[in-house]
């Protein structure tokens, strides 16, 4: 598919996730030629800046995410795309300027409206867009929701019968970046590509899997959202059971939005609700208090800027699920996530279960290492599979050896996740982001922990920074032998 000229409108464009990720992203897609030619972006932004302020961001947030591989000439041309509006995203009077620029532009009547916001606004903005007639236009109008959406299971219905007032589905674009990450669709590849893997990837060879993505950075300017939010709703109900549905579900009949759709739907919906007696045996959350980060010190939670006096929200989250289906009954998906941990890894660790018996050393069996499969998704991408060897020499010893594949080769260029997904609403191509369903159950899936730690509101564990957060989280394992893998 060819991505159609649009006209792309960023709400929230002087935001951290448009400096960040957004417009670095659209840059790298026009450095690539991905961008149409008669594409235009219009940045809407609360703050009262001129063409010429806008452009100065614009050109500071492009050069400090290139480096050195700034490119003058593409970015002349990305950055005569723009047009910033300013303006109050409660005022109508910015829907008619957006509304009269589209209409203006008799030669392209496509626009997707991006909604890099706070969640609290979505509602508002849909509503104003479909005052403004933009939800049913002359050409293709696409919406994009960025996670979470909502912030329970009643607020995301709410948010979708909002949008549903509004757009049909088809316009729809929910957006979850992990998705869009070559490691992770990987996975699907990993898995349903090789016959040698897929059939031990079940309950009978598997003792467990963990799912871990850590972060060194704290929660920088973003404490506004966040405190509100907290790991389970920021990184848990999303990105985390997004990884759940990919390593747990079935092959799906073909390689198509719904299809694969369908697939984490079940998983989703396989996943045993946690009863409000034993929420503490499956969910631990904790905030990170000083400490330091390769050795710099820095602040805790509590003292980061926007963080409201004696904030219980959590900044590390572990959770411990059950998949009751026929594949997976029996086996624990260890999930956890924090920021301030003592290194940034996202790691997709699938440890294999003993063989039935020990033939090479004294030793007990739970003693001895197993197999594991690592799929590695930050620092590096990359996939590892730790087996039993014998040790060279007399004896019959065993030691592991590594079977180590980075994802790229030499010098290869991937995508990064969201000029993936930025195309794929050019391009119109769904797969990629959530149906309704997807969210809905995923809030199901965390809901109850939520209410339970909403009951509690007067205490919460911390951790120092640059930890691996606190050992109590540990309580979640089944078995003694299970343990966090912290490294590759
Ligand atoms: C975002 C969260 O969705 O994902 C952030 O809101 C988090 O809190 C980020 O830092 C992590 O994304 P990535 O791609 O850097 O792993």
């Amino acid at each position: 598919p060819q991505a159609l000229p649009c006209h792309f409108v960023i709400f929230g464009a002087t935001g951290d996730l448009a400096a960040l990720k957004l417009l670095p992203a659209l840059y790298r897609l026009d450095v690539g030629g991905h961008l149409p030619a008669g594409m235009s972006i219009i940045a809407l932004g609360r703050r009262p800046w001129s063409e010429a302020d806008w452009l100065q961001h614009l050109e500071e947030s492009i050069r400090r995410r290139t480096g050195e591989q700034f490119n003058a000439r593409v970015y002349r041309r990305f950055a005569a795309r723009f047009a910033y509006v300013a303006g109050d995203l409660h005022d109508p009077a910015i829907y008619q300027t957006l509304s009269d620029r589209l209409c203006a532009d008799q030669s392209c009547a496509h626009a997707a409206f991006y909604l890099s916001l706070k969640p609290s606004d979505f509602g508002e903005v849909i509503q104003r867009l479909e005052q403004a007639g933009l939800n049913r236009p002359r050409g293709l109008h696409r919406i994009v929701v960025e996670k979470p959406f909502g912030e329970d299971i009643d607020s995301a219905r709410q948010l979708n019968r909002l949008l549903h007032d509004a757009f049909d589905e088809e316009q729809i674009y929910r957006i979850d970046h992990y998705l869009g990450k070559e490691t992770v669709q990987n996975l699907l590849v990993f898995r349903f590509a090789n016959t040698l893997i897929e059939p031990l990837w079940n309950r009978n060879y598997i003792d467990h899997v963990q799912i871990s993505v850590a972060e060194q950075a704290g929660v920088s300017t973003r404490a506004d959202y966040y405190d509100k939010a907290g790991a389970l709703r920021d990184m848990l109900q999303n990105h985390l059971l997004q990884l759940l549905t990919l390593v747990a579900m079935e092959p799906p009949p073909a390689l198509e939005a719904d299809a694969l759709r369908d697939e984490k739907v079940k998983v989703l919906r396989s996943i045993r609700p946690i009863e409000d007696q034993v929420i503490n045996a499956h969910a631990f959350r904790a905030q990170y208090g000083p400490g330091s980060i390769d050795g710099v010190p820095v602040p805790g939670y509590q003292d980061e800027a926007g963080v409201a006096p004696h904030s219980i929200a959590e900044t590390f989250v572990a959770a411990k699920f059950y998949v009751d289906n026929w594949r997976w009954r029996g086996v624990p998906f260890y999930l956890r996530t924090g920021k301030r941990l003592a290194q940034q890894l996202s790691l997709v660790a699938i440890r294999f279960r003993h063989p039935p018996q020990q033939l090479f050393r004294e030793t007990p069996l739970e003693f001895i290492e197993p197999n594991w499969v690592l799929l590695s998704l930050q620092p590096s991408e990359s996939m590892h599979i730790e087996l039993h060897s014998k040790q060279p020499g007399l004896g019959m010893d065993t030691r592991i050896i590594r079977l180590d594949a980075s994802y790229r080769r030499g010098r290869e260029k991937t995508l990064e996740a969201y000029e993936t997904l930025l195309l794929d609403i050019m391009e119109g191509d769904r797969s990629l982001f959530l149906r309704f369903d997807e969210v809905e159950w995923a809030w199901r899936v965390v809901d109850p922990i939520l209410r339970h730690w909403t009951r509690q509101r007067d205490f919460i564990h911390t951790y120092p920074a640059g930890s691996w957060g606190p050992l109590e989280a540990d309580r979640l394992f089944d078995k003694l032998e299970q343990s966090w893998r912290n490294q590759l």
